[in-house]
């Protein structure tokens, strides 16, 4: 029953539109703009970013009616015990529902971009392109889920993920956050994510308390920066936009996701935070998004003090809003009054901020905060880090690592080797494992380094004896480490990058600018290699074990060591994985979600670039395409012949989807999952179309001599060709599908 007087707006029983139509009626033009902006909270480290105590958060809510808060979000933040978190939120949801005038509960935005590692104790899963190593669906929805289950424990409601920009530049710091390369693998994963996170939007939706609101970023083509610097412009091809950077934000989108973060950065010149042509005309009309756009944290301020398209941060604000942008999520009050005067000069008009209004006001309904904004304390400590979360953190960690090389079959080590060495910067560390956006000042407790996985799991007879020798970029004692490695029958070498996220690397751990994460070298840094050189020199057996963010050029280092391994930062259970992997505990199921590089000089290299022509004839030129490991390699301990690759028809109709199956055997004597994978190549087409381009995979687990069919359907989208002026066209003419390599033919009819 509600009671005589109530509002509508405060009325469970009335329809979200109605509540929200209500209280829109209701609010002043300052409650409006206080709806539009938020504030965030951390501690000094982060000052020039703008932070605020929580005092000050307190008051803003309070006097100023911010709509959004964001006390625990960075991996910076000194908040970060799940016992505390949860009261933190509680607080501030108080004070917007009982001392602001019309109790608009808060949103509570966190980066839980692998995990809600803002929290000490989290689970913390593999960082995107690790995850994207596993090429699984399954996995990642359920991890979302569980980063969702947490965050909402701990009173979050919204995540700045997924991310859905493809890496195409190694060089930029922040490829980790990725899933990959190829548009349909990022797009898929990143579509799986945001059902992870939102849950069953046809049951309980957005007010469940195993969901949260999805934010994918950042919109569009983040991920090319001119010489892979953080935020820099990027003069992407019309082409390219829609091939390659826009079609995973169309799957994300389609998934139901509830936000979109445009990017820092500028495209054809258009800084995206100011532009109508991107925020409107792309985003909404063409691909029919109607949630939220949120600013990346000072985008907006950004056209006035960093792209020089706007001459004041008012100006900034106005064309921002007229843009299309709906929320500054760092504006705080400035923004919030900045915005009153925009419409009181009639440079914005009030209708159009009520659009955002309403958007803001619809998700704060859809998840249940009118209804039940606070959350039960205790469930923090309960439900973060709980043992069957870190069980699936385990199994996408074991299913996320690389076998990149195993020669002469070294790999899995021998049951007969009583004495291992394990050596390298990041053999016994857990921030190597856990890379950005993670809790900073990790407690070893929280998980397992490699040196404490092969502890775990080799045999009371194997010593595992442990020698740094070099630091991610000195040497320590070269001499102890090649002593130890003299002395073992094998040695496990364990080298890559370190802990950053982007820009906000504590210098004391990425080292100054040049280094992570602004390096502009892949290669290791060479007190790395020089240790590795020491070890193999010894003769013993070395496995290479690689821990990064990104892409490393290795080819001297491939050279040097019988095997390698590659981890993109696999988290809190990442060191127990990798070890499983050594000793055969796990047979390695990885694949690369994006090429490696021989060198700098090499990039771009991609698996679908252009052909190139070759004016001097095949031999003169290099290779377009020239990887030390390719796309979608990836070792296993058993082996898989693909036997054959069919299309339901020859002659397809280009209205219809097209079905293609590949027959796939594991011929060796283990159990193995093999991630089979589709690719396309339009051979005659009116504009130039990649070499080939992943179109489809499936991941196939096979008993030995088990035999299966991976079947994959190509729709429309897969096969069109963009047009100069945006628009998409599937030629008619030859086709050609390959996988495993076998291939198989399709012509498109007239
Ligand atoms: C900057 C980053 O670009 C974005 O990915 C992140 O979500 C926001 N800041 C908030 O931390």
């Amino acid at each position: 029953m509600v009671d005589e007087g109530t509002p509508t707006y405060e009325d469970r029983d009335a329809s979200i539109d109605e509540r929200v139509t209500d209280l829109l009626e209701r609010m002043t033009l300052a409650e409006k703009t206080g709806q539009l902006t938020g504030v965030f909270s951390s501690d000094a480290r982060a000052e020039p970013y703008g932070s605020h105590t929580l005092k000050d958060l307190e008051s803003l809510v309070r006097e100023r009616g911010i709509g959004w808060v964001t006390p625990f979000a960075t991996g910076f933040s000194t908040h970060n015990s799940p016992a505390v978190v949860p009261r933190i939120a509680n607080r501030l949801q108080r004070i917007a529902r009982e001392e602001t005038r019309l109790g608009i509960p808060l949103l509570v935005p966190v980066d839980a971009v692998h995990g809600h590692a803002n929290v000490a104790g989290a689970t913390v899963f593999p960082h995107n392109l690790g995850l994207a190593a596993t090429w699984s669906r399954d996995l990642v929805r359920r991890a979302a889920r569980v980063t969702a289950t947490e965050m909402r424990a701990t009173g979050a409601t919204v995540n700045y993920s997924p991310n859905a920009d493809v890496a195409r530049e190694p060089r930029w710091g922040r490829t980790y956050e990725t899933y990959g390369e190829a548009a349909s693998l990022v797009g898929e994963l990143a579509r799986a994510e945001v059902e992870g996170l939102q849950g069953d939007t046809d049951g309980a939706g957005l007010a469940d308390e195993t969901a949260v609101a999805a934010t994918v970023k950042h919109f569009p083509a983040y991920s090319a920066p001119r010489r892979g610097e953080d935020a820099a412009p990027n003069d992407v091809s019309m082409s390219t936009l829609r091939r390659v950077f826009v079609p995973p934000f169309e799957r994300a989108i389609d998934a139901g996701a509830a936000a979109v973060m445009p990017s820092y950065s500028s495209v054809d010149g258009e800084p995206i935070h100011g532009s109508r042509r991107f925020l409107t005309a792309l985003l909404r009309e063409e691909l029919g998004f109607d949630g939220l756009t949120l600013s990346d944290w000072h985008g907006v301020a950004f056209l006035h003090s960093q792209h020089g398209t706007a001459s004041s941060l008012r100006d900034a604000v106005d064309q921002a809003t007229r843009a299309g942008l709906d929320v500054a999520s760092i504006g705080g009050r400035e923004y919030a009054d900045l915005l009153v005067d925009s419409v009181e000069a009639d440079a914005v008009a009030e209708r159009r901020l009520d659009e955002s209004v309403r958007r803001v006001l619809e998700l704060k309904f859809r998840l249940g905060l009118f209804d039940d904004p606070y959350v039960d304390p205790s469930k923090g400590r309960a439900v973060v880090g709980r043992d069957a979360h870190r069980e699936l953190s385990l199994t996408c960690a074991r299913e996320s690592i690389v076998l990149l090389q195993n020669d002469d079959g070294l790999l899995p080590l021998e049951d007969g080797i009583d004495d291992l060495l394990v050596t390298g910067p990041n053999a016994d560390s857990l921030d190597a494992l856990c890379g950005g956006w993670t809790v900073a000042d990790l407690s070893t407790d929280h998980g397992t380094t490699v040196r404490g996985g092969l502890d775990t799991v080799t045999d009371a007879e194997t010593t595992v004896a442990f020698e740094p020798g070099a630091s991610t970029r000195s040497t320590t004692d070269l001499d102890a480490a090649a002593a130890a490695a003299s002395a073992a029958d094998a040695a496990v070498v364990v080298l890559g990058e370190n802990w950053y996220v982007h820009e906000f690397g504590p210098a004391a751990v990425t080292g100054p600018t040049g280094e992570f994460p602004t390096r502009n070298r892949l290669e290791l840094p060479p007190a790395q290699t020089r240790l590795l050189e020491r070890v193999a020199e010894t003769g013993t057996p070395t496995v290479l074990v690689v821990v990064g963010g990104r892409p490393v050029a290795i080819p001297d280092e491939a050279r040097l060591a019988d095997a390698v391994v590659l981890g993109f930062y696999p988290g809190y259970e990442g060191g127990r994985a990798i070890a499983d992997v050594l000793v055969g505990e796990t047979n390695p199921s990885g694949r690369l979600p994006i090429s490696m590089p021989k060198s700098v000089g090499h990039l771009p290299t991609v698996h679908d670039h252009d052909p190139s022509p070759r004016p001097l004839g095949e031999d003169a030129h290099p290779p377009a395409y020239d990887p030390l490991f390719a796309f979608g390699h990836g070792l296993s301990y058993t082996d898989f012949e693909y036997e054959a690759i069919s299309c339901s028809t020859e002659r397809h109709d280009p209205a219809d989807d097209l079905a293609v199956s590949v027959t796939v055997t594991n011929r060796g004597d283990r159990a193995g999952t093999e991630v089979v994978q589709l690719y396309l190549r339009d051979v005659v087409s009116s504009r130039v179309t990649p070499v080939r381009e992943l179109v489809g995979f499936e991941r196939v687990s096979l008993e030995p001599g088990d035999r299966t069919q991976a079947t994959f359907s190509l729709n429309p989208a897969d096969m069109s060709v963009v047009h100069p002026d945006g628009t998409t066209v599937v030629e008619p003419g030859r086709f050609e599908v390959l996988s495993g390599g076998r291939s198989a033919e399709f012509t498109v009819t007239e």
